[in-house]
């Protein structure tokens, strides 16, 4: 059978596809070029946000629509088959669907076996398969027990569970195998990861040892849980990337509080401080979210003024939507939608100009590359990641897809950087 997997959603998503993918290509199917040539079509769907629903919504609507021409299964798997279930049938045409945390029942629908249910991970044993890139992602834990106020993960993924760390090595050594140099670590919060005496800070010396692994990076970190070891393991393990992602999603204690963060932002501006301390070029991203329930202007200012004490390196910015069933669900969502877009923007803009000033910042030195992949259609264009995570172009030849390469960087806009190769000796 051809199959077709679409993705939505965060990086769990694109990791359980990956997973999926080839657990059928061992299964003895094939993947088809697009939907219109599959047999089974699988649509990985996120709840995180209405917009972002009704995205996969419109997705799975045409997608069964086609099932008048043509022999076709539509599988809606992840966190939206997780909160809608049947309905995803009954209303959208969907053959099948099957929730973020019950993945192994796709083969039952391929083989029309039955299995038995795995008591943490998919149950799906095999690791995702590497595309031509030499990095890929692991997942370091499932599912999220902090029921942050207005989040929708904790209900559709179910509660925090963690990987063992011995299975964690295993997939590593494996893609390590298959000519992967960087892994990144997920989860949804990946700094509550601990299994016995293993917690992420010891996890993280376990994959620096691990052969053939050059980088490390890890995602999402919860400043609640960013002990002082973890930024200790940061700072002292030269595979471990200078990069963090450390969601803040406001400025303003008393919206913190509504949110249930669990810090307040002088907790937050004290890991800002450490960090910097310990690891100077460390590059600090964050995701910010406006308009939650009550917000005031002056809450809003508090957020724009901490985003600029900070001087994030980058961010992703979000106007908050109301999600079913959510303890915020049930407080007024009361900022309109023109100006929960009006504070959007003015993140946004402060978000790109301090982006492009840690960018021009990299102007004239040397950073190492880990190169991941030709430019396309430009044969001796080479593109990989610093250690802060910034892209960066160079002419090169591909037979360094794959290596560290030292490149000096000459030029840079908001997100990417230009630079010249230096002599590898
Ligand atoms: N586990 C991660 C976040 C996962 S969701 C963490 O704790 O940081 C990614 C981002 O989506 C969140 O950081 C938040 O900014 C945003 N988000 C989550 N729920 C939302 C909602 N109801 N409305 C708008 N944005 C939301
Ligand atoms: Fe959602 Fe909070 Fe869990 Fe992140 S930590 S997934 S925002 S509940
Ligand atoms: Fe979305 Fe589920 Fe990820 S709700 S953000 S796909 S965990």
């Amino acid at each position: 059978m051809r199959f077709f997997i679409r993705t939505y959603g965060c990086q769990m998503n694109i990791y359980d596809s990956k997973v999926i993918e080839r657990r059928l290509i061992e299964l003895g199917h094939r993947r088809a070029g697009s939907i219109d040539d599959a047999e089974l079509v699988i649509v990985n769907t996120c709840s995180v946000r209405e917009h972002a629903e009704k995205r996969a919504l419109g997705q799975i609507r045409q997608i069964a629509s086609q099932k008048k021409r043509r022999k076709l299964t539509l599988v809606v798997i992840g966190c939206m088959a997780s909160r809608l279930s049947d309905k995803l049938i009954s209303e959208y045409g969907a053959d099948y669907a099957i929730g973020a945390n019950k993945l192994w029942q796709i083969e039952e629908i391929v083989t029309g076996k039955k299995i038995t249910p795995p008591k943490v991970f998919t149950g799906l044993s095999s690791p995702p398969k590497t595309g031509k890139k030499p990095t890929s992602y692991v997942a370091i834990t499932r599912g999220c027990s902090n029921f942050c106020s207005y989040c929708i993960v904790p209900y559709v993924r179910g509660p925090l569970r963690h990987r063992k760390p011995n299975e964690i090595i295993q997939e590593v050594k494996l893609l390590a195998s298959e000519g992967v140099r960087e892994v990144t670590l997920i989860g949804q919060n990946v700094n509550s990861y601990r299994y016995g005496e293993t917690g992420f800070a010891e996890l993280l010396k376990m994959v620096s040892n691990v052969e053939g692994i050059e980088r490390i990076r890890f995602t999402t970190n919860h400043p609640k849980d960013l002990s002082d070891s973890i930024i200790e393991a940061i700072s002292s393990l030269p595979k471990v990337a200078h990069h963090i992602h450390l969601p803040v999603q406001s400025g303003s204690n008393r919206v913190l509080k509504l949110m249930r963060r669990g810090y307040s932002r002088e907790d937050y501006l004290t890991l800002v401080e450490k960090l910097s301390r310990n690891i100077p070029d460390i590059h600090i991203t964050t995701d910010v979210m406006v308009g939650f329930p009550t917000e005031s202007i002056d809450d809003f200012k508090q957020t724009v003024k901490l985003y600029q004490q900070v001087g994030f390196a980058g961010g992703f910015f979000f106007y908050y939507s109301v999600r079913p069933g959510t303890a915020a669900s049930r407080m007024k969502d009361d900022i309109t939608y023109e100006e929960k877009i009006r504070r959007l923007n003015i993140i946004i803009n402060i978000g790109q100009e301090l982006a492009e000033k840690k960018s021009k910042e990299l102007i004239g030195t040397t950073q190492k590359v880990l190169v991941e992949e030709r430019v396309n259609k430009r044969p001796k264009e080479l593109r990989g990641r610093i250690s802060c995570g910034r892209v960066v172009t160079f002419e090169g030849e591909k037979e360094l897809i794959g290596r560290i390469v030292p490149v000096r960087i000459t030029a840079a806009s908001t997100w990417s950087l230009r630079g010249k190769m230096e002599n590898n000796s």
